[in-house]
């Protein structure tokens, strides 16, 4: 069959990486894609948001199936889009409607998600602009550090941990009657703060069945020792130590059961990943996020993971079999290092030429912000690279990735040399 991979980072590198793998995969083409997914398929210029562009190339191409990497296209509405169109209606797409897709693209209806089918979380009240007097007493009440969360997409950055009640009420009004985040913070979540460890989990529905993919952790700081600025993640290791059977289980059965029941419950139709973001305060899941889509860098750890055919597993959330699809895990430790600009995550440096891919010994390279200028090979995004080693144990995975990735130059490159070292 030919597939399409909506997306151009790090994410929809591994996707590809895999899918190219199968022989069910005929022919596959990336819009936009990299650098690096060309060793793959075939990349088109296409933005994820143009969607008659998307259209034209599924038809011209003869798609059969459509996988979407980022979010933003499916809260713009991808699915639906197809779904609306004649000629494009019985061509699957991986990754939810716009309804469902609001588990992400809507903080404030992803709580209310949670509250009515009982799922764990944090306490929180949501904000808009005519209520700001009850959300200043709101935030009197909760305790510190506070949690204020502008309600839609905002890039990453609309999330704010306030360590004093005035830092919160003075945000909140930035973020309600100055549209600090622009309209996505028109209307603001406020949340008690969880103690704990995070983790990523990740969930294939189609919509009825479901498999549980292998879990990962993120680490989102520029610095060694989790200090400095977030970014888009410096790192990911799966599986994570912590998530034992039996912290797992009480993970599906509060968790991804009442989320996917839910859903179905509520008439919400979903096919495509759930990404739980999730604490583990003392060995209890809260969850603090749900994503639409599966995470970066994660993919790139969760992929070297997956044994199966994973074209089978999507041909499984597009038909609804699921659950007669093998879903088979390496036990081994995938460690991924991310290699970015200088500067990132301020302003960054661009078009450095990148040498030394062909050094690496043992990890896949999986490029995310790179281009081709004739021959050479040169960065456009804060997250360049991501270098990922699947090995028998969880230092040596670390090992190999962060040796791997010290192979590779660019001017200002930058990667983190302790991703993992706190779960050793
Ligand atoms: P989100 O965009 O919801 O993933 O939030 C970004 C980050 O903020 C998360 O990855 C957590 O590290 C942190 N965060 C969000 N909500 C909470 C919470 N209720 N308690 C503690 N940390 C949180
Ligand atoms: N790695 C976190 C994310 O993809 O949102």
């Amino acid at each position: 069959m030919n597939i399409l991979i909506i997306g151009s980072g790090g994410r929809e590198s591994a996707f590809a990486w895999k899918l190219s793998q199968s022989p069910k995969c005929e022919n596959l083409f990336i819009a936009p894609g990299n650098a690096g997914t060309s060793q793959y398929g075939t990349n088109v210029d296409i933005k994820v948001t143009d969607f008659e562009g998307i259209k034209t190339l599924v038809l011209n191409k003869d798609i059969n199936l459509v996988l979407v990497g980022p979010e933003e296209p499916l809260v713009k509405g991808i699915h639906d889009f197809f779904l609306a169109d004649d000629l494009l209606k019985n061509i699957p797409v991986v990754g939810p409607q716009q309804e469902g897709a609001q588990l992400e693209g809507s903080k404030d209806f992803s709580k209310q998600f949670m509250v009515r089918n009982n799922i764990p979380a944090a306490a929180s009240k949501t904000f808009t602009k005519d209520t700001l007097q009850e959300g200043n007493q709101y935030l009197a009440t909760i305790g510190l550090p506070i949690v204020l969360k502008a309600d839609g997409l905002a890039a990453g950055k609309g999330v704010l941990i306030c360590l004093s009640v005035e830092e919160a009420q003075q945000e909140l009004k930035e973020m309600l009657t100055e549209a600090k985040f622009g309209d996505a913070s028109s209307r603001v979540v406020v949340e008690q703060f969880l103690q704990g460890i995070e983790l990523s989990v990740f969930v294939l529905s189609d919509g009825t069945n479901y498999k549980i993919l292998p879990e990962a952790k993120d680490y989102k700081r520029i610095g060694e020792g989790d200090t400095g600025l977030n970014t888009g993640g410096m790192g990911s290791v799966s599986p994570v130590p912590f998530a034992d059977a039996a912290f797992m289980k009480k993970v599906e059965e509060r968790v991804i059961i009442p989320t996917v029941e839910g859903l179905k419950k509520e008439n919400i139709p979903y096919k495509g990943f759930i990404f739980i973001g999730l604490m583990n305060s003392d060995g209890e899941p809260n969850v603090i996020e749900y994503n639409c889509r599966m995470g970066d860098p994660e993919t790139e750890s969760v992929m070297l993971r997956i044994e199966s055919d994973f074209v089978d597993l999507l041909q499984g959330v597009a038909e609804g079999n699921l659950n007669e699809k093998e879903l088979i895990i390496s036990p081994k430790t995938a460690a991924t290092v991310v290699m970015v600009a200088g500067g990132y995550p301020s302003e960054y440096l661009k078009h450095k030429t990148i040498t030394g891919i062909e050094n690496v010994r043992d990890s896949q390279v999986f490029h995310a912000g790179t281009y081709m200028d004739g021959e050479d090979v040169k960065t456009s995004g804060g997250r360049v690279l991501a270098v990922t080693s699947l090995q028998d144990n969880m230092f040596a995975a670390l090992q190999q990735a962060t040796a791997d990735a010290a192979r590779i130059y660019y001017d200002g490159m930058y990667f983190r040399k302790d991703i993992g070292f706190d779960l050793l």
